[in-house]
């Protein structure tokens, strides 16, 4: 038994779970994901697994992106950099909603469907309808070989390596990195974005596996801030703009692994319904970063104020007006928006942890869920 133990130390490569030892890879796996794919000097983006049909996304009407879980959350960060660069419309849709309805799919639209272990029921079964109906099939996957890959008609895959933590880390962003690459490699072909632009957007990504290391180093503080609100019952998450999925994927962690229910909303849209449960038991994440939104997000963070609820706020490195406001603000490097996904995920992705291990909970296998659901 003793020998069992020290294997499994191993295998954690010294951290205490699976699922942090995944985290900290987070540099290194996007890395693993971008090679051979990008060419920032030349402003160009390769991405061999869909080349073939390459003019065809010249032509394209629509995407929908077909996922579960976590998966599904990169698909909308997917949505927000398609529309944004290659320029067109994109829905997402939970795989197990769209194969009971009855979706409008022409041989003209493009399926991407998003599967860390690719052997996803629903999704499986998503793409088996679409693909009756004509559409063409491109898979976002992790486990090579797995049955989605081999269902599809093309695809990329995202290299993170194993993940073995039933909630999804290095898979998420590996994910959102092929659907970024699929973004700039969509408008490359379809002529919506400038070399030059490419040329900037790919210095920059070559650039985040660093950053997400500076990130990572938040994780002391991080612990900190998950000491004050480890005992609470609910926890709100709010973003906006491409800050939205990171919010929906922040509250999914904390509450797959810490069993404290927790959502993750739009921030204009709290004024619609979660406004009325702040009080000073809350607390309320934000994505707080310098971008577009961050005037409104300030706004937001005034409103949870006035109602004396905790704010935890993902700051931009060197913010001062977020400081005056919220309880506590965890940094992370500046970036464009069209990665600050990338980047803001990974000390959502600490807290959750930091906060379950505190509960004495199986951070990585929490009790009622899979890694792969291979039900219906
Ligand atoms: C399960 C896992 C999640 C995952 C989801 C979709 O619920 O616990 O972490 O996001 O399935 O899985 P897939 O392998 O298709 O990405």
């Amino acid at each position: 038994q003793e020998l069992e133990l020290k294997l499994e130390m191993l295998e954690k490569g010294g951290f205490d779970h699976f699922m942090l030892k995944e985290i900290y890879e987070q540099p290194r796996s996007i890395k693993d994901c971008m090679r051979g794919r990008i060419y920032p000097e030349e402003g160009k983006v390769q991405l061999g697994g869909i080349k073939e049909f390459a003019e065809k996304l010249k032509n394209i009407d629509r995407i929908i992106i077909v996922a579960c879980g976590t998966s599904w959350h990169a698909g909308l960060v997917g949505e927000y950099l398609i529309e944004e660069y290659a320029r067109i419309p994109v829905e997402v849709e939970y795989a197990s909603e769209f194969r009971y309805r009855n979706p409008i799919i022409t041989e003209k639209d493009v399926v991407i469907a998003i599967s860390q272990s690719g052997e996803t029921a629903d999704t499986m079964a998503a793409i088996e309808m679409a693909k009756e109906r004509g559409a063409t099939i491109f898979g976002i996957c992790n486990v090579a070989g797995a049955s989605i890959p081999r269902l599809t008609h093309a695809g990329v895959y995202t290299h993170a390596g194993p993940e073995i933590g039933v909630a999804s880390t290095k898979a998420f962003t590996a994910q959102v990195t092929v659907l970024t690459l699929m973004a700039f490699y969509m408008a490359q072909q379809k002529g919506t974005i400038t070399t030059s632009k490419l040329i900037e957007l790919l210095t920059e990504l070559d650039h985040i596996p660093e950053k997400i290391q500076v990130a990572l180093e938040s994780n002391d503080l991080v612990k900190e801030v998950a000491e004050k609100i480890k005992d609470s019952t609910n926890c709100l998450f709010l973003g906006r703009g491409s800050g939205f999925p990171v919010a929906l994927e922040g509250a999914l962690k904390l509450k797959e692994i810490s069993y404290i229910h927790a959502e993750g909303y739009p921030a204009a849209e709290m004024k619609h319904g979660p406004i009325a449960l702040i009080d000073e038991e809350m607390p309320v994440v934000f994505i707080a970063t310098q971008n577009s939104s961050y005037e409104k997000v300030i706004s937001n963070i005034q409103e949870v104020k006035a109602r004396k609820g905790k704010v935890i706020a993902i700051v931009t490195q060197g913010d001062t007006e977020v400081k005056k406001m919220a309880d506590y603000c965890i940094e992370i490097p500046d970036a464009k928006e069209a990665f600050l996904p990338l980047l803001a995920t990974i000390p959502l992705q600490l807290l959750s942890y930091h906060i379950a291990v505190m509960r004495g909970c199986n951070v990585d296998q929490p009790r009622n869920l899979a890694k792969s659901v291979t039900v219906e």
